[in-house]
């Protein structure tokens, strides 16, 4: 018995290690961006409860043309950068009241650090 769960874990290791390694694309999509892909698509053009999230990065908050933002976000005056968004996915109730985005933010900082390095890749 103790036996078999020492191999599952050198499994379990393994495979951490090769999802991490540096072969892994810089593209590779984090778990944690699994909480953010029901109401978002990364592909352009495509809106679904929320915005498309394709070139996020460097865009104005509530700019996507074909989108309806709420008035809160539109009037933010944010610009999407590591920055603001680690703000925003830290809470965005309290980064923007009003918005309509209903997510309570990650409040782990290692997985917000991995979907705003994500983020800013797509
Ligand atoms: C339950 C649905 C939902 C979830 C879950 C969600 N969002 Fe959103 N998101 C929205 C909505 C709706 C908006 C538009 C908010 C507004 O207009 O106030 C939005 C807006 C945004 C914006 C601003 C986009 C722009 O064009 O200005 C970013 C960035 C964003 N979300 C990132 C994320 C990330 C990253 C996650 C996961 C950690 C996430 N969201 C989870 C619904 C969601």
């Amino acid at each position: 018995m103790l036996r078999l769960s020492g191999s599952v874990f050198c499994v379990a290791m393994a495979l951490m290690v090769t999802s991490i390694g540096p072969a892994s694309a810089q593209k590779a999509r984090p778990a944690a961006f699994a909480q953010c892909a029901g109401c978002h698509a990364t592909e352009s053009g495509k809106n679904l409860f929320g915005p498309s999230l394709a070139g996020v990065g460097g865009r104005r908050a509530g700019s996507l043309a074909g989108y309806a933002y709420s008035p809160a976000l539109k009037a933010s005056g944010l610009t999407w950068n590591a920055k603001t968004l680690d703000r925003w996915l830290t809470s965005p109730k309290k980064t923007v009241p009003g918005t309509k985005m209903p997510f309570n933010g990650i409040q782990d900082p290692k997985s917000r650090e991995q979907v705003i390095a994500y983020l800013l890749t797509l």
